[in-house]
């Protein structure tokens, strides 16, 4: 194994994801090689079942590879033992999906409120950390409101402030705009885009909207379970064209 690069936030090496099924194997992920700055804003695009979702969950630690090497800031987490990819995952990644997972009897601010860490901090402590998260992403004025009185772009607000509870180094959103208007996808983009390289945070974003996709500094473009060669600087930008 050669020395992984200190300075990357990741680094793929050949991985591979199968999944046994009915007998037959499924190649969600075959050979993926890449590296990922610190502070970078990747998207991932391809069609439906070229394994983005796959990817994403092994980046976040929530799946192992078959086979590879993903070295996540200088060490290879597929070696970690379940308990150390538990703590990896609580304090290392923040998760935003597309259906946005609140919770629906509890206030926004009570929804980031439940992500912190438990970590003997006081209650009013804890408010002041929500708060200010809420007002990272626009939402201060909504705290107390349940996701019924919000918005879809708004409940995606909360989510993302859920997400950077534990001041993750990673923030990996899965579709986070596929429940939402393009305008309101536009706005949670770049509020995501805004989240990225503030502190050193990596920002990956699966979309399988090309316009979504090119607002990305680089965009990763899967088919089949393999990664696409890049098409360089410029042509990483990918424009409006579709997935
Ligand atoms: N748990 C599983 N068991 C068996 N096959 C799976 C499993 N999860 C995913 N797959 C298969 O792996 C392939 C990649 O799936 P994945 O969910 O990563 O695709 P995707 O690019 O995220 O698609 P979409 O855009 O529809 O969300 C698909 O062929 C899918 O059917
Ligand atoms: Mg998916």
């Amino acid at each position: 194994m050669t020395e992984s690069n200190p300075d990357a936030a990741y680094e793929l090496r050949s991985v591979s994801k199968a999944y046994e099924l009915g007998g037959r194997d499924v190649h969600a992920v075959q050979e993926v090689s890449l590296t990922i700055a610190a502070g970078e804003f990747v998207a991932i695009a391809g069609p439906s079942g070229s394994g983005k979702t796959t990817l994403l969950q092994l980046l976040g630690a929530l799946d192992r590879p078959t086979s590879g090497e993903i070295h996540f800031e200088g060490r290879d987490i597929v070696t970690l033992r379940d308990r150390e990819l538990g703590k990896l995952r609580l304090h290392a990644f923040g998760f935003v999906f597309q259906q946005f997972n609140l919770i629906p009897t509890l206030t926004a601010a009570q929804n980031v409120e439940i992500a912190l860490a438990p970590s003997g901090v006081r209650s009013d402590e804890r408010r002041t950390t929500v708060m200010r998260l809420l007002d990272a992403v626009g939402l201060a004025g909504r705290a107390d409101h349940v996701p019924g009185q919000l918005s879809g772009g708004e409940q995606q607000r909360v989510a993302i402030a859920r997400a950077l509870a534990n001041e993750p180094h990673v923030l990996l959103a899965d579709e986070p705009t596929g429940n939402l208007d393009s305008t309101t996808g536009t706005e949670i983009m770049d509020l995501l885009l805004s989240l990225s390289g503030e502190g050193g945070r990596t920002v990956i974003v699966v979309t399988h909207d090309g316009d979504i996709a090119g607002r990305a500094e680089r965009v990763l473009r899967m088919h089949d379970g393999r990664l696409l060669p890049s098409r360089g600087a410029a042509g990483d930008r990918v424009g409006a064209e579709s997935f």
